[in-house]
């Protein structure tokens, strides 16, 4: 299976290097030459707690009309995912699938409605890296990558796929109901990245917030109202047992919203927290916690820009 990884950047890089380092047929896709270049001249540097190793890989900044690529696994932020859906839509071939592997609602609809949805596979990972330099991440944890068909129950596509992700070192399985999946870890995501974002405190800290419990419940009720009117069903008290157990299995990670926040980035929270505001808006329903926690990153993001924009201005007129 010939697989093309779109967006060289956290997990785009670590997929990549993993797959090449296990004998898959992979390529990576950055928009910048000059990092296609420097990745495809110096390999992917994957360091994690166990090993570190240099896997070699090709990198192209441009997509080969017709490309033959049996599938694209798609890495770019949720905010960017239009933008290579058209792409990808105008350069690959009619018979490449698409996998998404991104956090946040909205990601394969927006794909299928550039590709159509025959084409696209909705997928979650629990896999986590960060970002060290333009070829080098650093490998948080293995976890399983979760994958499901569009519409319909699992078909010998899918199936094929998640077996050559599997035996290409990136474990992963296939669900019955892969929409159930992504809405919880879309609650995962909303629980876990704006509290760390806003607190600036690593995953386990949030555990020593005194009432986090009950604002994290509160978040996990209104998400939980939103996903009941979009056909799932989650337990309250499940679901925070569960997210409870991920903090603490994950107490020394720093969120990615937390690392966009830290690196002066645009964050993910308009595909979590503010798609549950957003979907509720369309039954006439307030979300106030959900919409609180939106403002709040949205302000912490235009603070880092207003200094980046003041610190710009204080240089100009030294
Ligand atoms: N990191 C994790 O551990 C992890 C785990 C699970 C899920 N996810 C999800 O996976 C997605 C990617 O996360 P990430 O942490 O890998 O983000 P990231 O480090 O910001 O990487 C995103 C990459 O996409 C590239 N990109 C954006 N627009 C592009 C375009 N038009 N053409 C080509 N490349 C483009 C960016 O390129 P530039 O460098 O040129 O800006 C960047 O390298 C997110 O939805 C995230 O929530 C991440």
């Amino acid at each position: 299976m010939k697989i093309l990884i779109v967006g060289a950047g956290a997990i785009g890089l670590l997929l990549t290097g993993i797959i090449s380092h296990n004998g898959g047929e992979v390529v990576l896709f950055s928009r910048r030459s000059e990092v296609a270049k420097y990745i495809s001249k110096n390999g992917i540097k994957i360091i994690s707690e166990k090993n570190e190793y240099v896997s070699r890989a090709e990198c192209v900044s441009s997509i080969e009309p017709d490309a033959k690529y049996d599938l694209a696994i798609v890495t770019v932020k949720s905010y960017d995912t239009a933008n290579i859906a058209k792409l990808l839509s105008e350069k690959l071939s009619r018979q490449t699938y698409v996998l998404t592997l991104q956090n946040g609602l909205n990601n394969a609809e927006t794909l299928a409605n550039f590709l159509g949805h025959e084409r696209v596979f909705p997928g979650i990972t629990m896999q986590s890296s960060t970002l060290l330099g333009t070829n080098e991440v650093l490998h948080v944890f293995n976890g399983l990558t979760i994958i499901g068909n569009y519409a319909g129950p699992p078909t010998e596509d899918v199936r094929k796929i998640a077996h050559s992700l599997s035996m290409y070192g990136v474990p992963c399985n296939i669900s019955e109901n892969i929409w159930r999946n992504i809405w919880f870890k879309l609650m995962v995501n909303s629980v876990i990245n704006p509290l760390t974002a806003i607190l600036r405190v690593k995953n386990g800290l949030l555990l020593e917030i005194p009432f986090i419990d009950t604002l994290i419940k509160n978040i996990l009720e209104e998400a939980i109202s939103i996903a009941r009117l979009h056909g799932h069903e989650f337990e309250l008290d499940d679901c925070f047992d569960k997210i409870i157990r991920i903090i603490r299995e994950t107490g020394n990670n720093k969120s990615s919203m937390l690392q966009d926040i830290e690196g002066g980035r645009k964050t993910e929270i308009d595909y979590l927290n503010g798609k549950i505001v957003q979907l509720a808006a369309k039954h006439g329903l307030e979300m106030p916690i959900n919409r609180a926690l939106t403002i709040l990153v949205k302000g912490i993001e235009k603070m880092n820009n207003d200094s980046k924009i003041n610190k710009w201005r204080n240089s100009i007129q030294l």
